[in-house]
């Protein structure tokens, strides 16, 4: 069960998806005033606040995964640097974007997104390299706005040098109290905004990963410190079940693919659609057709603002949604695609995970669905692949 202790009413539960066609979601979440904590994420939360100040974390064999830190099951994150010496900064990694970026120190204290975060500061390193470049990143209706410089970034101590990316001067305000500072945008070129070569694809010019490739495993289970891992340039076996199904990236832009079919309740949804993977969106997008027709094969009632909820009650009775990809099928249970929500007069509802953005066409698969399955973004193949996650 996805638990969610916040009120739908105003921080984003949007979709990180870096153009116009996607407009941002105004149904957003605040955190809910007093809400009932128990002992377990009290102590999660503690350790969450602990993490803010945590160099970066590294498990496993190779030194190649970054511990991911898991925000409310709504978004994940992890540490990186910028400059010599280096400053930290807590960063949301974006499959649906192309570019770096993090506040600067030019940005006004006046702005809050700016102020609470940490802030880069070039004259500090030794490093930097002037650029000056003024670009604007759109997220759906939002904007970051700043100019490029160049530095050394790391992530994982993987030292990408002469990264171009954007210092921030003005950070819209759905980034106030968000856990991290900004963007790391892990999509194609093409969508880079200034045509910046993305920090991924520096990594692997400059010969840092093993392979061309990164994988995600997200856990489901709320705020944590390891909240999942972001594996540069390799793929984890014992982080899945079974064996990979990859199918081809069709524009590269964002991680595009096509998903043969999804039905529910025998009742097909879409046939040949288009898809993206974005971990930086917590819930699934679908197109407007299939967001009706999902709710009515599902009892979902629609809140008038793309959100649709069913009966608590009713939970259990709900159908699977099948996604056929590659010949493959993914199955979301009722217990991965409703999330509890609570909200200021402590009543529960229950949301349905499959929302709807005008004008939207493309299907983004976000976080409910690659917690499920473990997700491989395959940039030297150009292909995607997917696999059930092992739950701990
Ligand atoms: C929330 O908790 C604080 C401190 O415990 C209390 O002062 C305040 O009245 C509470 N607010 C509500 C809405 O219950
Ligand atoms: C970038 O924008 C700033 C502030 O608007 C302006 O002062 C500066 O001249 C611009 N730089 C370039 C290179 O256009
Ligand atoms: C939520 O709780 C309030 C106060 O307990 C109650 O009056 C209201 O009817 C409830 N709303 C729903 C949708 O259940």
């Amino acid at each position: 069960m996805n638990k969610l202790s916040y009120v739908v009413v105003t921080v984003l539960l949007a979709c990180l998806v870096s153009d116009s066609w996607a407009e941002v979601s105004r149904v957003q979440l605040i955190p809910k005033a007093n809400f009932t904590r128990t002992k377990s994420s009290v102590k999660a939360e503690k350790s969450l606040l602990a993490a803010k100040y945590l160099k970066e974390t590294t498990t496993g064999p190779t030194g190649r995964y970054l511990v991911l830190h898991n925000y409310e099951n709504v978004a994940y994150y992890g540490v990186m640097s910028i400059g010599t010496p280096k400053k930290y900064f807590n960063i949301r990694f974006d499959t649906a974007s192309a570019n770096l970026w993090v506040p600067s120190m030019n940005c006004p204290s006046t702005n809050v997104a700016c102020y609470q975060h940490a802030k880069y500061d070039s004259s500090a390193s030794s490093t930097y390299v002037a650029n000056g470049e003024n670009i604007t990143i759109k997220y759906g209706t939002e904007s970051v706005i700043g100019y490029l410089s160049t530095d050394t970034v790391r992530s994982n101590n993987i030292p990408i040098r002469s990264q171009t990316f954007m210092e921030a001067t003005y950070v819209p305000d759905s980034f106030i109290n968000a856990p991290y500072a900004g963007i790391w945008g892990l999509a194609f070129q093409s969508i880079a905004v200034g045509n910046v070569t993305p920090p991924l694809d520096n990594m692997i010019a400059q010969g840092q990963l093993d392979e061309p490739l990164i994988s995600f495993y997200l856990r489901r289970e709320g705020t944590a410190v390891q909240g999942g891992e972001l594996i540069f340039g390799g793929i984890d076996s014992t982080l899945y079940t079974g064996s990979l199904t990859y199918v081809p990236i069709t524009v590269e832009g964002y991680w595009q693919f096509e998903v043969t079919a999804v039905d529910t309740n025998d009742v097909t949804l879409c046939t040949d659609c288009q898809a993206i993977a974005d971990t930086a969106c917590p819930l699934i997008v679908v197109p407007e057709a299939a967001y009706t027709d999902i709710n009515d094969q599902i009892g979902a009632v629609d809140n008038g603002d793309g959100f649709a909820f069913v009966s608590c009650d009713l939970q259990s009775s709900l159908p699977d949604v099948n996604f056929n990809i590659g010949g493959t099928t993914f199955t979301l249970t009722p217990s991965d695609y409703i999330v509890e929500v609570t909200d200021d007069d402590d009543n529960t509802s229950c949301m349905s995970s499959f929302t709807y953005l005008e004008g939207n066409d493309f299907w983004i698969l976000g976080d409910v669905f690659i917690g499920k399955f473990y997700t491989v973004f395959d940039k030297g193949n150009s292909q995607i692949g997917f696999a059930p996650a092992v739950t701990s």
